[in-house]
């Protein structure tokens, strides 16, 4: 015996049954078809010889409820349990798609079903008259509700001190303090001094997403802490409040990854990250590019910066334009008014030589460098430079690089999706030519509102949430701070 989904393949044996079981009220064929390939529905089959046994779950991303369409096991392999199994696989699956509560019609002569029903916590909440035609019986509306895990996820893997709460895929908190300001002075995130800020942030921010959320640390079901890739300093302070937490407060405790975080702030928005994805990931401290098959179990590395961070790139070429920390907003807003086309910046790793090794990866101190060149030469001089032309040329390299990369991507994937995410996102030529160049490429463009793509707690806990709702064990208490962790490992055991 055993449990698979169900393909177009199985069309005709499940006909079979619903004719025999159901006769006049059997489904059509081409509804049985129509439902198995709904993207929405979830259709699974017991196989024991051939098909003896089916059930449907329908679960629209971020409705938070599910469907269940159908049960039904064939009259020979009735009394075997099957019905039961069948709806425990439902009530999991509900579960890992974020529903609150599941709801089904049956009839309301059908007593087994009824009492198998009763077993599982359904209740009763409505009646159709004569819902069943031709024969006129009536259907019992059910309803179950379904106990999404409460997660507390923690980030501290740069300089931001991030403390989120989620339910299942619902957002309750996410609750921030940066540090940023206390680097202006440096020009860029000084390790040490974003370490002692987490120190200080971590209560009063987790405070304040517990008040957000309108719960206690009791509520809590588990705890998931970021431990990499980031500072190793700065990870410490989060990994270290979030084993007190658990230990303190008898909880299991997820280490995961805060690229993949990044990627899973998503759900947070639509209930799910429409898979496969590319997701190009570019802030202060990273710049790569995923391929995302599966959250929890697939995701593959494109490739990443081989030296400064895209944001890193705007900070840094601000600072050569003697335009204050951080870097990205100010360039953004002087680029507004300057010709892109001013300066020829280089589009580093474009080359055709570049393909082999680099096809996916990112390099921005050569453009960096060529920016400091063209100002420094125009100082020897004596010419006056426009600083919202050099600002908007270097802002199109950069922007171009990225979506370049991005797309050939998706196009050599075969992915036809784009999620964005990081600080860089804020920018505004980016969000346009990404928008420009996905639309001509039919590709689906997927950009979360600007704080949940920037460092934050709630994408952590998203994550953390994903690997209780799929039933994955907790991390063991031992695990470190993995400054270099791959972006493989969504979960450090
Ligand atoms: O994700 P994020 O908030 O955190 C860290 O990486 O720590 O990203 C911050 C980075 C900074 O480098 C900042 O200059 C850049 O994102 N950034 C921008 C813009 N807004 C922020 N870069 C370009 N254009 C922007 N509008
Ligand atoms: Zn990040």
């Amino acid at each position: 015996m055993e449990l698979k989904l169900l393909t177009a393949a199985d069309v005709a044996a499940v006909m079979e049954i619903e004719q025999d079981l159901f006769g006049s009220e059997a489904w059509a064929e081409r509804t049985v078809l129509s439902e198995i390939e709904n993207p929405f529905t979830h259709y699974i089959g017991i196989f024991d010889g051939g098909l003896v046994g089916y059930a449907g779950l329908n679960s629209v991303p971020a409705s938070f409820s599910a469907d269940i369409q159908t049960i039904a096991v064939a009259a020979g392999s009735q009394g075997k349990c099957y019905g039961k199994l069948l709806l425990e696989w439902l009530m999991d699956r509900a579960l890992q798609l974020g529903a609150e509560q599941v709801v089904l019609e049956v009839r309301a002569d059908n007593d087994r079903a009824v009492g198998l029903y009763n077993k599982f916590g359904f209740e009763q909440i409505d009646l159709r008259k004569r819902y069943y035609q031709p024969s006129g019986v009536d259907a019992l509306v059910m309803r179950v509700q379904v106990n999404q895990p409460i997660v507390l996820g923690i980030e501290s893997t740069c300089d931001e001190t991030g403390v989120g709460i989620v339910r299942g895929n619902r957002l309750l908190a996410n609750a921030l303090h940066s540090s940023m300001d206390e680097h202006a002075k440096f020009g860029g995130v000084v390790p040490e001094v974003a370490a002692r800020a987490h120190l200080e942030a971590f209560e009063p921010t987790l405070q304040r997403a517990l008040d957000e959320a309108g719960i206690t640390i009791e509520e809590v079901d588990a705890i998931a802490v970021a431990n990499g890739p980031g500072l190793a300093g700065a990870l410490m302070v989060g990994i270290g409040a979030a084993k007190g937490l658990s230990l303190a407060h008898n909880k299991p405790l997820y280490a995961v990854n805060h690229l993949v975080g990044h990627v899973g702030a998503d759900v947070l928005e639509r209930g799910t990250v429409s898979l496969p994805t590319i997701a190009l990931l570019v802030s202060g401290g990273h710049t790569s590019l995923l391929l995302v098959r599966d959250l929890l179990e697939d995701v593959e590395f494109l490739g990443e910066t081989i030296d400064d961070a895209a944001g890193e790139a705007f900070d840094k070429v601000a600072r050569v334009l003697g335009l204050p920390y951080p870097g990205g907003p100010q360039i953004d807003a002087i680029a507004a008014t300057g010709n892109p086309k001013a300066v020829r910046f280089p589009r580093g790793l474009s080359l055709p030589k570049d393909m082999e090794k680099h096809r996916f990866d990112f390099s921005f101190s050569g453009l960096k460098t060529a920016v400091a060149r063209h100002v420094e030469k125009a100082e020897i001089l004596g010419e006056e430079i426009s600083k919202p032309d050099v600002a908007a040329s270097f802002r199109e390299a950069v922007v171009d690089v990225l979506l370049t990369k991005a797309i050939a991507a998706c196009e050599m994937y075969d992915v036809p999706r784009l999620l964005l995410g990081g600080g860089v996102v804020a920018n505004a030529r980016l969000r346009q030519v990404a928008a420009e160049r996905c639309q001509e490429a039919g590709i689906e463009l997927r950009i979360p509102k600007f704080s949940l793509c920037t460092d934050n707690g709630a994408m952590i806990a998203s994550i953390g949430a994903q690997l209780v709702m799929n039933g994955k064990a907790p991390s063991s208490i031992g695990f470190g701070a993995e400054s270099t962790l791959d972006v493989t490992q969504v979960q450090t055991h």
